[in-house]
């Protein structure tokens, strides 16, 4: 069989060849047969729109590795800042190299005074947490002159490594200020979760246990990448207009806000408590079959099995319920999971959890509010989005521009207020 694709257009009877590789073959085709021809596809279903060596993902088979590494062997040996080194420098650090990004991480935690006392008292005091989240990554790109240098690899990593060391600050930040709380400073004695817990719950004397400091390690390790994604697609379409990358991952976190995407984990927990005890998962899940409701953390655009982060989540929720007692809402959950995965509806359409449905009942657990969840997920999130910048810009790509389908008014004059 060859590994070509044929594309005849019927209306002149031209042809052209050209090859698929991985699975993939190149739109110019399409240009070569007729540049005036488009293809229609909204929600970008059936098109890569670019090339990239960061993240595979098989969603068939469950299958996610970051650099070649599957997730299973990261979330079990690796830490959050060497897989966020890994993610933007292609490669595992050595001993010497991972000693000095975390040094070089964990020495950019701190933030400009003015951010807190010009831009975030600034916010209503019952703000959400998450767009205030947003708005600080693209205020903090104002307090620095070399963010919009994009063409200087040094001043790239520069602001990789603020962007990186800053998003727990800036998300402990934006909680202490919701609560009326005194922000609390980064601690570069710690690790990078362990001083992003430190700066979100110490009130007097505070110790992270070791077991939720390595849970929330893994929970950002899971969340570091998922590659074409919907936050991810909005940092590189920002990204191509050469904007800075703060105002860049601005967008990426607005888009990751959605409750669609990001924002799947508070969606969960507020269904979760809604349906309220066991006895009603019946009842709910028939709503969600009629298309009254939609089960959130179920389903995916990409994964058409067991998403495989889902399964570690589950895991990990285990190990923080040791310590911390068992969320209530998981017995709803686990009975949901099960009522879904036994039914039809779920089955004929692959719907399985997503790593947002139990990742809701940890952060719960753990004491975060729900409206913190989003951010959590951008915290890691982070790394990602500035592996794909910095991918973007080595690969020269063009400014994101998709075409069209118009299918508005014809030409039609324009009519005095008084005739219309
Ligand atoms: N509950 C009920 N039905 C669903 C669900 C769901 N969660 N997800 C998909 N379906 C149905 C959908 O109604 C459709 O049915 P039909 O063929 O009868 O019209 C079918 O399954 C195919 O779904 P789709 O809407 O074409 O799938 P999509 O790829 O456009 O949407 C999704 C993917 C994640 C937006 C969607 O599954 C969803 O809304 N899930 C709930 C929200 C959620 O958990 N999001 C977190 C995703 S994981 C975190 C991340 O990576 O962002």
């Amino acid at each position: 069989m060859p590994d070509t694709i044929t594309i005849t257009d019927d209306r002149t009877g031209k042809t052209v060849t050209v090859p698929i590789t991985d699975g993939v073959f190149p739109s110019s085709a399409i240009r070569e047969l007729d540049p005036s021809l488009f293809v229609y596809d909204p929600a970008y279903m059936s098109t890569a729109a670019c090339k990239s060596e960061i993240t595979y993902l098989d969603g068939g088979a469950g299958i996610l590795r970051y650099r070649g590494y599957p997730i299973e062997q990261l979330a079990e040996h690796s830490t959050f800042l060497e897989v966020a080194y890994l993610l933007v420098h292609g490669e595992l650090p050595t001993a010497e190299q991972y000693a000095v990004w975390q040094h070089e991480v964990t020495h950019h935690t701190f933030i400009h005074e003015n951010m807190r006392k010009r831009f975030v008292d600034g916010f209503h005091y019952d703000a959400h947490p998450m767009g205030m989240f947003v708005s600080a990554v693209a205020a903090l790109g104002t307090f620095y002159d070399g963010a919009k240098d994009i063409d200087s690899v040094e001043a790239q990593n520069h602001q990789i490594l603020r962007l990186i060391a800053k998003a727990p600050t800036i998300a402990a930040m934006m909680y202490r200020f919701s609560v009326g709380l005194p922000f609390n400073q980064p601690n570069n004695d710690l690790t990078y979760p362990a001083n992003f817990l430190n700066m979100m719950w110490k009130i007097g004397d505070y110790e992270v246990h070791p077991v939720l400091e390595r849970a929330m390690d893994v929970l950002f390790i899971l969340h570091a990448d998922h590659e074409q994604n919907c936050g991810t697609t909005a940092m590189r379409v920002i990204a191509s207009s050469h904007a800075d990358p703060y105002s860049a991952a601005a967008g990426a976190a607005a888009a990751l806000y959605g409750p669609r995407h990001g924002g799947a984990n508070e969606a969960v927990v507020r269904m979760l408590e809604r349906i309220g005890t066991i006895e009603n998962v019946d009842a709910f899940v028939e709503g969600v079959k009629n298309g009254e409701e939609r089960l959130m953390g179920f389903g995916h655009r990409v994964y058409k099995n067991y998403d495989p982060r889902a399964k570690i989540v589950k895991r990990t929720a285990d190990e923080v319920f040791a310590v911390t007692g068992k969320n209530p809402l998981l017995d709803i959950a686990l009975k949901l999971e099960e009522t879904a995965l036994e039914d039809e509806y779920f089955i004929s359409r692959s719907l399985y959890p997503n790593v947002d449905f139990y990742s809701g009942l940890i952060y719960q657990a753990l004491g975060f509010p729900t409206d913190m969840f989003t951010v959590l997920f951008a915290i890691p999130r982070m790394v990602g989005w500035l592996a794909h910048w910095q991918e973007l810009l080595e690969q020269e790509q063009k400014i994101s521009r998709p075409r069209q389908w118009y299918t508005g008014e014809g030409e039609r004059n324009y009519l005095p207020i008084t005739s219309r």
